[in-house]
């Protein structure tokens, strides 16, 4: 409602991996909830630029800031940046799509599947570990891992993914544990089938199959991981942490 106080007003996020896909829409509804974002993108600079603009359009403020989250120096100048040109961090989503080959296990190279397993973990791992001081310097901060509902549900073809992401799961965990005494929430976000880029190459056939073995009849929008994102992010989360939430109109219920 118009006048209504802004549910993360004066927060600073990065959200990794928010040129396109889940991470754009979820940069778009944190800085539409009050948030200074930073928008961060590996390469499409146009796309990354076309997000803060819709921001700043709708009155949100935020800057645009490559860095391969994979690359700790890259990290570390990321975290710098959106320091001091927006403030301290109290919001880190960690959301770059780290990609392979969807290919049946026989066929795998080990090269590709240690690729994803490191690079999603390297992109998980850096963030936290460089925005962790200043979270801990001011007793709060909140992380939001985003997995995949393939991390407890598997599918032929992902097993790299399912790996990556099962790993991610339990790092998120292990840092639940281990930060929430300084004040720190971590929670996973793990989508299903959801429209982006890096599901273009799903035929369409797939798609409607999916969509009539989930319950709530489609696949997912960008627009509803976002919304659990900010879920974990605002205030009435503040007891939540460890959490693993599943986006995926009911079809994964590990
Ligand atoms: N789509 C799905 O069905 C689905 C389902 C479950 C989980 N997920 C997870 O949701 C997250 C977002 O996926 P998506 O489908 O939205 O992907 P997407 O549309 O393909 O977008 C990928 C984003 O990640 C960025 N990126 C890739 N590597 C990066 C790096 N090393 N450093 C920084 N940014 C990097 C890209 O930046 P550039 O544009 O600059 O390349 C882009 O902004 C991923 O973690 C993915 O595993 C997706």
């Amino acid at each position: 409602m118009c006048g209504d106080p802004k549910l993360l007003e004066g927060q600073v996020a990065i959200v990794t991996g928010a040129s396109r896909g889940i991470g754009a829409a979820t940069a778009k509804l944190l800085a539409a909830q009050g948030a200074k974002v930073a928008v961060n993108y590996r390469e499409s600079r146009e796309r990354a630029e076309a997000v803060l603009a819709e921001i700043r359009y709708h009155g949100g403020e935020g800057i645009v800031a490559q860095a391969d989250v994979t690359v700790r120096a890259q990290v570390e100048a990321l975290v710098r940046e959106t320091q001091e040109r927006l403030g301290p961090v109290d919001i880190l989503v960690n959301n770059a799509a780290i990609p392979f080959p969807t290919v049946p296990f026989a066929e795998y190279r080990w090269e590709d599947f240690e690729r994803k397993v490191a690079g999603e973990m390297a992109a998980c791992f850096h963030p936290c570990q460089v925005v962790l001081p200043g979270m801990v310097a001011r007793g709060r901060g909140c992380i939001v891992n985003v997995s995949s509902g393939l991390s407890r549900t598997p599918s032929p073809g992902y097993c790299s993914h399912a790996a990556a992401k099962s790993a991610l799961d339990a790092f998120s965990k292990s840092l639940a544990a281990e930060l929430g005494p300084a004040g720190i929430r971590v929670n996973v976000v793990a989508p299903g089938l959801t429209d982006t880029d890096a599901t273009a190459f799903v035929p369409e056939p797939v798609r409607e199959m999916i969509a009539q073995h989930t319950p709530l009849r489609r696949i997912g929008r960008p627009e509803d991981a976002a919304g659990a994102v900010l879920l974990c992010c605002v205030d009435w989360s503040r007891f939540v942490t460890g959490a693993y939430l599943p986006v995926s109109g009911g079809a994964h219920m590990p």
